[in-house]
């Protein structure tokens, strides 16, 4: 069993595009300013066997089975789990996580279709059962979440992408992208308490104001 956490654990999700790195960051500052202890990390990584198997996952020369592909995201989160967010939590940071199990839920259980049963059954275990306070999803529409990424693309160069370009997942099709949009509505839908839906067609500005509404009560 994990020691019960004294900081807390907001999740940031949805689909690519949509904003959530930018939100993550404004969001510290806004909680760091009041004084808050504040970590920010990212998922797939945050520590040094989960950045290497991020490596593994987004390269487009590699095969991944779907099953495969769920297991090195849980693999990589149960690593991040162990070594940072448990000790960040026990000692009573709030820890901002860009992206956790609700994109596996989302993205292997809904766009690869293995069900969402399936894959929060091997989360289960990869995070022994650790559930964020709060999550922020960020929706979006997949057509404007493309539209962004490639407006990113375009911006940084290929200096700023990933090493293979575009990276593996962002090479999939209009349909895996629907899917994920529908996953994480139906989540949001089922657990309305925890899953806050925010507008991230909204100016950043807006969207640091509805994120931080939302997890006001919890600082
Ligand atoms: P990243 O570059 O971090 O994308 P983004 O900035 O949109 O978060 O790459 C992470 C990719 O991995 C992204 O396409 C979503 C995907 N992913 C999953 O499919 N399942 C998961 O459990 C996680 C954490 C990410």
């Amino acid at each position: 069993m994990l020691p019960v956490a004294r900081g807390r654990l907001i999740t940031i999700e949805g689909l690519d595009g949509a904003g959530k790195s930018t939100l993550a960051l404004a969001l510290a500052g806004d909680i760091a300013a009041r004084g808050h202890a504040v970590e920010t990390l990212r998922e797939p990584g945050g520590v040094g066997l989960s950045e290497r198997i991020r490596e593994l996952v987004k390269d487009p020369s590699l095969a991944v089975a779907a099953r495969t592909e769920a297991l090195l995201y849980a693999a990589a989160r149960a690593q991040l789990v162990e070594e940072r967010l448990t000790p960040l939590l026990a000692s009573g940071t709030i820890v901002l996580l860009d992206r956790f199990v609700d994109s596996s839920l989302a993205y292997q259980g809904g766009g690869r279709r293995l069900g969402v049963g399936e894959v929060r059954a091997i989360n289960l275990f990869a995070t022994g059962n650790l559930q964020p306070d709060r999550t922020l999803l960020l929706r979006i529409s997949p057509a404007a979440g493309r539209a962004r990424q490639a407006d990113r693309a375009r911006g940084e160069g290929e200096l700023g992408r990933d090493r293979f370009g575009r990276d593996r997942l962002e090479n999939e099709g209009e349909d895996f992208f629907a899917a994920i949009a529908d996953a994480y509505d139906e989540l949001a839908q089922v657990e309305p308490e925890r899953i806050r839906a925010i507008d991230a067609s909204q100016p950043p500005e807006r969207v640091l104001r509805d994120a931080f509404a939302a997890v006001a009560d919890l600082l």
